[in-house]
């Protein structure tokens, strides 16, 4: 069908009623500048750390990452690289004064899928981050999350009922396989717009994709600055350990009143081994060799 109690099939993707009028506000109104950067992920593919990365190295000039009050220490990363879909933000900006709109450059995050976002992003200049993670890893995630934030009304979705959906592509803005698809396909035609990454490669060698985020975004790392320890500044700042335990992330929200506590879980490769059978493993593998085959992506479950 195309609803479930959960979730309703809107152009093409699966999204809650709540967030429906901000999406269609953003795909009407919203105008992006060239200086605009969209981090894009589909949910609990490694968003909050890349967001904080991206403002981190986008604004090292104007706040350095090992100052003792960054924005990064006394705010969770989700405000200060605003959802499109949480926020009405093509209004909001045009209500603000000038001097409280958010200083050049703006920095955005979506759960969007590539088609569903207004042209304007997608003509503009404007340059768009995305960060996958492996599906075995990412739907775990997103089923534990899930639990916690839904509201109590609602009954918890067994993990068999939850994986059935997923593998069915029933989760937010899924099917995951053709959310990853679009952007890496956009990523192979326009690399100066979209920059494609992996979860697992950020973790493997971050320093390296620290440069290559900086270099996409024109403001490459000097000599200078990596002399200076300014990349580990930067990757100790946004780090699971550093960030799971700041205050303003054991308390406080996000988005439509999440608690930022649940953003921060294990951040481990391979904690489905802890949770999907044999048989769930298979048929997951199997979906991820059709859908990818020929594309260059792949996915391995490597515990
Ligand atoms: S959300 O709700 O979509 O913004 O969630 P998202 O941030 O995409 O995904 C949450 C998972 O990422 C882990 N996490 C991190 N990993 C590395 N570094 C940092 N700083 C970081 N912050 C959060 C988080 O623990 C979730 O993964 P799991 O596997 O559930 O632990």
């Amino acid at each position: 069908g195309r609803r479930t109690r959960y979730l309703y099939l809107f152009q093409g993707f699966w999204c809650q009623p709540a967030e429906i009028q901000a999406i269609t506000f953003l795909q009407n109104h919203f105008e992006a500048k060239d200086s605009d950067v969209v981090v894009a992920t589909i949910p609990k593919s490694g968003t909050t750390w890349l967001k904080g990365l991206t403002f981190a190295i986008a604004n090292r000039n104007k706040f350095s990452p090992s100052s003792k009050n960054h924005p990064l220490i006394l705010s969770n990363p989700h405000h200060l690289v605003p959802f499109f879909e949480y926020t009405v933000y093509g209004s909001h900006h045009d209500q603000l004064e000038e001097e409280e709109a958010p200083p050049d450059p703006r920095l955005f995050g979506t759960h969007l899928p590539f088609h569903a976002m207004s042209s304007s992003i997608k003509t503009s200049g404007c340059k768009i981050i995305y960060i996958c993670r492996n599906p075995f890893d990412t739907f775990v995630s997103s089923w534990i999350f899930i639990d916690k934030i839904k509201p109590k009304s609602l009954p918890s979705l067994t993990l068999e009922e939850a994986f059935d959906m997923y593998c069915k592509g029933i989760i937010g803005f899924g099917p995951s396989w053709d959310h990853m698809l679009r952007y890496w396909n956009e990523s192979k035609e326009r690399p100066n717009k979209v920059l494609f990454l992996k979860y697992e490669d950020l973790k493997e060698d971050t320093n390296n994709h620290l440069k290559r985020i900086a270099q996409f975004l024109g403001c490459p790392f000097s000599l200078e600055e990596e002399e200076r320890g300014e990349i580990e500044s930067i990757i100790k700042l946004c780090s699971f350990k550093n960030m799971k335990e700041l205050e303003v992330n054991k308390t406080g929200t996000f988005g439509r009143n999440f608690e930022n506590k649940y953003l921060f879980r294990k951040a481990e490769i391979g904690d489905w081994v802890n949770h999907l059978s044999p048989s769930m493993v298979e048929r997951l593998s199997k979906i991820i060799d059709e859908k990818f085959a020929g594309s260059g992506l792949s996915f391995k479950a490597s515990p």
